[in-house]
């Protein structure tokens, strides 16, 4: 039988191909579309520059400090640190068993917002 010489033409041949192949990978997993939320910013996140414009959008219509319903007040910083440290803010919109899901009548928040919220939670829900 005879030998399948590697030639100059081949061997170049085939530097080329892989050459091509490590160029195109990194292109197809950055096409990826299994990325959480990219723009999601967990690094930053502060009672007044991320929580407190959640609850303004989504929650103080109904939980204000006048007249809050269930005695609720997400819209100041004492109100919602207290319901933050029982457990109550991250299960109501997190839909959990046991609690009331938030924000009431409305769909269910966005993943980011919910996750930002637990970031300040577990940082002790501080008044930043
Ligand atoms: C349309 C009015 C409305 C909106 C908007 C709303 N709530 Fe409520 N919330 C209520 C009512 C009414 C209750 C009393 C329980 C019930 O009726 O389900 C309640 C109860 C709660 C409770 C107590 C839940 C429990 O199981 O003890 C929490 C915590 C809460 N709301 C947080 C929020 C948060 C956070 C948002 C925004 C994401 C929000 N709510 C938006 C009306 C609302």
């Amino acid at each position: 039988m005879k030998k399948v010489q590697i030639t100059p033409i081949i061997f170049h041949t085939m530097l080329l191909l892989m050459a091509a192949l490590v160029i195109a990978l990194p292109a197809c997993s950055s096409d990826s579309e299994d990325e959480i939320a990219p723009d999601c910013d967990l690094d930053n996140v502060t009672y007044s520059g991320t929580i407190a414009p959640i609850m303004q959008m989504h929650c103080n219509s109904c939980h204000s400090d006048t007249a809050p319903e269930a005695g609720v007040v997400t819209a100041n910083y004492e109100g919602l640190r207290a319901i933050a440290l029982d457990g109550r803010l991250l299960g109501s919109v997190n839909h959990e068993e046991g609690f009331s899901p938030m924000p009431k009548n409305s769909p269910q928040l966005e993943e980011c917002p919910r996750d930002q919220m637990a970031v300040w939670v577990n940082a002790g829900a501080p008044d930043n």
